[in-house]
Formats: C-alpha cells, structure tokens, sequence
C-alpha cells in the first residue's frame, strides 16, 4: 500500500471478457484504485470511461509498472502467461492476484509462490462461486474453502485440526 494513502493501487494485466468484470468491481470498492492497465490488445478509447482519472492504459506489464507504481496487479491474462507475469510482478516488488487456474503446472505454481515467500510479498488465486451448488458436489474444491476459512477466522481454522495431512499441506501452501 502507498505511504500517501490507504487506498490500494490496483494494476490490471489483461482487460478481456475477465479482466473487463474486475475493472467493475473495482470500481464499486472506495478500498481499492485501478492505476492502470497493460493489454496489448487493450483499446484506450474503449477503456477511458471505465477508469479513474489518472489510470494508464499501456501494452505491457513492464510499462505499467514503470508509468504508476502499482502495490498489487492482477492477472487475468491467458494460463499459459500466467507464471512469467507473475514472477516480473514479483520482481516489481508487487502483491500477486491471479486469476484461475493459478499456473498450469504445480512446479509452475511453486515457482511462484518461491519467489514471492523470498520477496515478503503475497500471491493468491482467484477461483470464484467456490461455494456455489455445482462447486460444492466437487470434491477437489475442498482444500480451496478450507483455506478461504482460514484465512476468514483462525479460530475455525484450529477446529480444522483433524483434517487429513494432504489436504492440511494444500490448504497451506
Ligand atoms: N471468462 C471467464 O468467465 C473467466 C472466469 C473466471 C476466470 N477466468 C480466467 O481469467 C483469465 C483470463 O480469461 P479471459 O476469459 O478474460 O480471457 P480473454 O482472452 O478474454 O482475455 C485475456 C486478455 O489478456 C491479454 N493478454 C494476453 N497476454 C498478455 C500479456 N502478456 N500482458 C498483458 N495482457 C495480455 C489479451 O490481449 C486479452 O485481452 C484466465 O486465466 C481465465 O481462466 C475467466
């Protein structure tokens, strides 16, 4: 978060049919401010009215992070780009959202998770409706609520305790 403010300023990576719905709901938090997005494929007279003032559109992500200085960046970008985005935003010294699937190999994924742990910055994974009907009649879902409750309430999380070694691991990572 900025020094001059307690508003987090929020770099988009990707502005498609996903990144357009977290532009919105960016819009309706006074929480959070887009700085700026990097598409290559991003129109800037398509963009402006859905922006702050003061929003960059750039093509890349290497020119957002120069021209405003994002605290955090999400991602919502093709999986195949999503590491290599992830490490540079990391390497910027930013917070890390990634929109599902987080990367498309585990090894992919703890990359990541490495080289933020040694930056002190933090990584999340966006997976939406987790506890909706369809997701809940899936069994892999499981470890993802869990570790949304955690995250929620500690004390819950110590009720947890029982869980099955594999699924605590995951729910840690
Ligand atoms: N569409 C959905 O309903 C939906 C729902 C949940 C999650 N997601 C996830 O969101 C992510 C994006 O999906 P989408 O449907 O918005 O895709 P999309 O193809 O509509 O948009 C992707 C955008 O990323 C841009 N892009 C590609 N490489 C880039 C790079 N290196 N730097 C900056 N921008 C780059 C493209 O130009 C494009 O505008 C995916 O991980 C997807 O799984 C999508």
């Amino acid at each position: 978060m900025s020094a001059e403010t307690s508003v987090v300023r929020v770099g988009l990576i990707g502005v498609g049919k996903m990144g357009l719905h977290h532009l919105k709901a960016m819009a309706a938090t006074p929480l959070a401010r887009i700085v700026g997005v990097a598409d290559p494929a991003a129109s800037e007279d398509d963009l402006r009215p859905l922006l702050p003032a003061g929003a960059v559109v750039v093509k890349s992500a290497a020119e957002l992070y120069a021209q405003a200085k994002p605290d955090v960046v999400h991602i919502v970008t093709p999986p195949h780009t999503h590491e290599a985005l992830a490490l540079e935003a990391i390497a910027a010294g930013c917070h890390v959202y990634i929109e599902k699937p987080f990367t498309p190999t585990a090894a992919a994924a703890a990359r990541v998770l490495d080289a933020a742990r040694a930056r002190g910055l933090k990584v999340c994974a966006g997976h939406q409706v987790l506890f909706e009907a369809p997701a809940s009649k899936s069994p892999s879902s499981t470890a993802l609520k869990t570790r949304s409750w955690r995250s929620r309430n500690s004390r819950l999380a110590r009720s947890l305790a029982w869980m099955p070694a594999a699924t605590s691991s995951a729910c840690d990572r």
